[in-house]
Formats: C-alpha cells, structure tokens, sequence
C-alpha cells in the first residue's frame, strides 16, 4: 500500500509546528543543494535502489511522532517509507519529493512602525524567492509574488483585504512570475518596471509613482544593475523591498553569465544602486527578493536594516572597479532555465504542464 503524503499536508504541519520527522533519503550532494527545514538524512539512497530490506534498519528515529521519508521525486522515498512501516514507524513518502516541495510556502509577519498598516514576508521555502503582502484597512498589495494564488487571495482574505496592487521588482529569471495571474484573479492592478519586451498589459512604474493604501504609501526607487529595469519599492520611508539588488548578506548579480560586456556595464550600476541605497537611513528596514537558504518555519522574517549592511558587507566598501572585479570574478552560473524562465515571465504565460519542472533547483541570485 501506498502511505504518501502531500506537500500542502506536511506543509501545514511544519507551519503549525506539530510533531514529525522529515527524513532526507537523498544523496548527501543534492540535500547540500537544498532542503526540508529541519529535516534529518540518511544516507541510504545507494541501498533503497538496489532494493537492500533494510536499508533503514539501523536508522534511529524518534518513537511515537509521524516519518515524512523525502527523495527528489517520491519513488525511493516509497520504499524507505514502507521500510520504516514494517518496523512500526507511522511512516509517509512525501509526494513528489523535493521536486513537488519546490512549491512549499510560510510565512513571518515582519515587525515595523506601518501607522497601523500590516506586512508578511511570504517564504517559498522550496526555493528560497520571498514576497511581500502589505496591507491597511481593507487594502493591499503584494510584490514578487512567487506561490500558488491562492496563498496571497487566503492570506488577504484572512484580514479582510482587497488585493488593489500586484507589483514586480524586475523581470525574475529564477521562477514563473505569478504577479500577472494574481492581478487577473483578483482584478488587481499590475504594476511592473517597464520592459520593452514585455507582451501583455500592465502599468508601468517610474520615478514618479506613488501607491496609496490608507496609511500606507509606496514609491519607486531606480536600482538597475541585477537587471536594467530592476527597481525597489520604499515603503512609508522605513521599508525597501529590494529584489535581487541587495540582500541580508549580500549584493546582488547581473542576471548574465560572467562573461560578457554587458555583465561588466550592469555590474558598474548595481554598484551604484547599492551606494545609493545605503545611503538611506541607518534604520531602513531591508527585505530582499531572495534567500540563499531554504527558510526555516519558525515565523521569524529575514530582513536586515541598512546600517547593519553598511558594517557586514565587506564588498560595498571597494572602489567601483574593484567591486565589478570581484562581482564578476564570483559570479555564480545563471539559474537552470533562465531563459526560458525570463521568456515566459515577457509573454506572461505559464507552462502547459507544472511549472516545477522549470522552476527546479536553488536560485543563484547573490554573490557572497
Ligand atoms: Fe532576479
């Protein structure tokens, strides 16, 4: 028989922080690559291919509390699964793998001063994209948004807020957009940095736009670099959503590969988008477009202020040349399928079959 459980189930356990062992039964190089939060491994993928019984014989595992088994796509994690079911384990092969857990989510309600408004930092876990839901009275907006819909239309719904707003800091080359949909299904207004190739409607921001949400205001500052039209979004003079611009450890890349010219110019106007953004005030809360871990559940937000980044960030203290060097030197390779990824964010239209596939493996947006 087969015990399965599905990602939204494991999810919703992990979130609400109830007892269970996730049990990583991948190789020992792909979990480096990423991971369930919390998850412990055993390293016996060699074993449960070649159909060894007791592969997990002497895995020790907590007694009395739910196994989630995890592979990369739910057929060994099958096996280990029926294998700890026979020792009497409450045991479960986690759907899909770590494939179908590129989708899983959680959430932090980031603390700030917003005059009453509300923000939560909406983690894709899976794969390491933040967005960010703002609201006040009965309104909101939401920025990079990167899950299933029905995540930010539950999480609005949930404090009584109408998505006015559905904003993107840049063309993503690293996931599926999901602004367009969210903005067609709520009749939000799409908002996104202008792109000559962009084929489907929307608002173009600028220097001058400004969105009002009761207490809240949003503007629009110019930081290209990681992309010519990349922007980040001030809120209420105390917030910056920065995209793929600056994160809480590092810079960000040209989305290029290293070689080219062009990623030499754009790594020059990231450097001066960051110079700039530093000089914001010292308190400035950061929230970046991006971790390079998988986030944990434990309701904590990622963010960082911009004094912080002015002591930690060794690499924003070189002159301009040097900093292009040392960005160029280290960049890492352009996620899988950013091309392809970047074509459909321009045609606004997602994959016919799951967007997973694409969408598989961890982003590479910082240079550390
Ligand atoms: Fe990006």
């Amino acid at each position: 028989m087969n015990h399965s459980l599905e990602v939204a189930t494991l999810r919703a356990w992990l979130e609400a922080g109830q007892p269970v062992t996730v049990l990583d039964v991948r190789l020992l190089a792909e979990r480096q690559e990423w991971a369930i939060p919390g998850s412990v491994h055993a390293d016996v993928y060699a074993q449960l291919k070649a159909k060894v019984p007791d592969a997990l014989a002497t895995t020790e595992l907590p007694a009395g509390i739910p196994v989630v088994t995890v592979c990369a796509a739910g057929q060994m994690s099958q096996r280990a699964a029926a294998q700890l079911r026979a020792r009497g384990l409450d045991a479960y092969s986690l759907a899909g793998g770590m494939k179908a857990w590129g989708l899983a989510w959680n959430t932090a309600l980031v603390p700030t001063t917003l005059s009453g408004g509300t923000l939560l930092q909406v983690r894709r876990t899976g794969k390491g994209c933040l967005s960010y839901v703002a609201g006040a009275g009965d309104e909101a907006l939401v920025i990079d948004a990167s899950v299933e819909l029905a995540v930010y239309q539950q999480l609005a719904a949930e404090r009584g807020w109408r998505i006015r707003y559905v904003l993107d800091t840049h063309l993503h080359a690293d996931h599926l957009s999901r602004s367009r949909a969210l903005a067609v299904a709520t009749g939000a207004e799409l908002l996104l940095p202008p792109h000559p190739e962009l084929a489907f409607a929307y608002t173009p921001v600028t220097a001058d736009t400004v969105l009002v949400l009761g207490t809240l205001r949003l503007r629009v500052l110019a930081t290209p670099g990681h992309t010519p039209e990349s922007v980040t979004y001030m809120l209420n003079e105390r917030v910056v959503f920065t995209g793929d611009t600056l994160f809480t450890d590092a810079v960000g890349r040209p989305d290029l590969k290293a070689n080219t010219a062009e990623a030499a110019a754009r790594a020059g106007q990231l450097y001066q988008s960051v110079r700039r953004l530093l000089q914001l005030p010292a308190d400035t809360l950061v929230l970046p477009g991006h971790a390079s871990q998988p986030v944990a559940f434990n309701q904590q937000p990622l963010h960082t202020t911009i004094g912080a980044l002015r002591e930690s960030l060794p690499l924003t203290q070189l002159p301009e040349a040097a900093l292009v060097a040392t960005v160029l030197d280290r960049i890492p390779p352009p996620p899988p399928n950013y091309l392809t990824i970047s074509r459909l964010n321009l045609s606004g239209e997602m994959p016919e079959d799951s967007p997973l596939d694409l969408e598989a493996g961890a982003n590479r947006c910082a240079v550390h």
